[in-house]
């Protein structure tokens, strides 16, 4: 007998986005945030002080994962969905 929750879930094809200029493999539909911190990129900011800043609360509410989308400032990267091309920059003062 199959397990329907195993053939319920298919993942797009990858697409490749932009982050801070280099290339970052990462799927249609997932979150930003995910795309980030299954490539590596555990800060998404900084503090005034230096301290580094990252998902917290994944469901946009803490505003601890904002990044520049697109040229568009203080996007919570949890609630961005990867499109193709995105192009993404972390490390914006707060
Ligand atoms: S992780 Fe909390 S708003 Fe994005």
């Amino acid at each position: 007998m199959s397990d329907p929750t195993r053939t319920a879930l298919r993942r797009p094809s990858p697409t490749t986005i932009d982050v801070d200029g280099e290339p970052v493999t990462a799927y249609p539909g997932e979150s930003l945030a995910t795309a980030l911190l299954a490539a590596g990129r555990r800060a998404t900011g900084a503090t005034a002080s230096g301290a580094a800043r990252a998902p917290y609360c994944n469901m946009g509410v803490c505003f601890e994962c904002v990044v520049t989308v697109d040229d568009r400032p203080f996007q919570r990267s949890c609630l961005v969905r990867v499109q193709p091309g995105l192009s993404v920059r972390t490390g914006a003062p707060r």
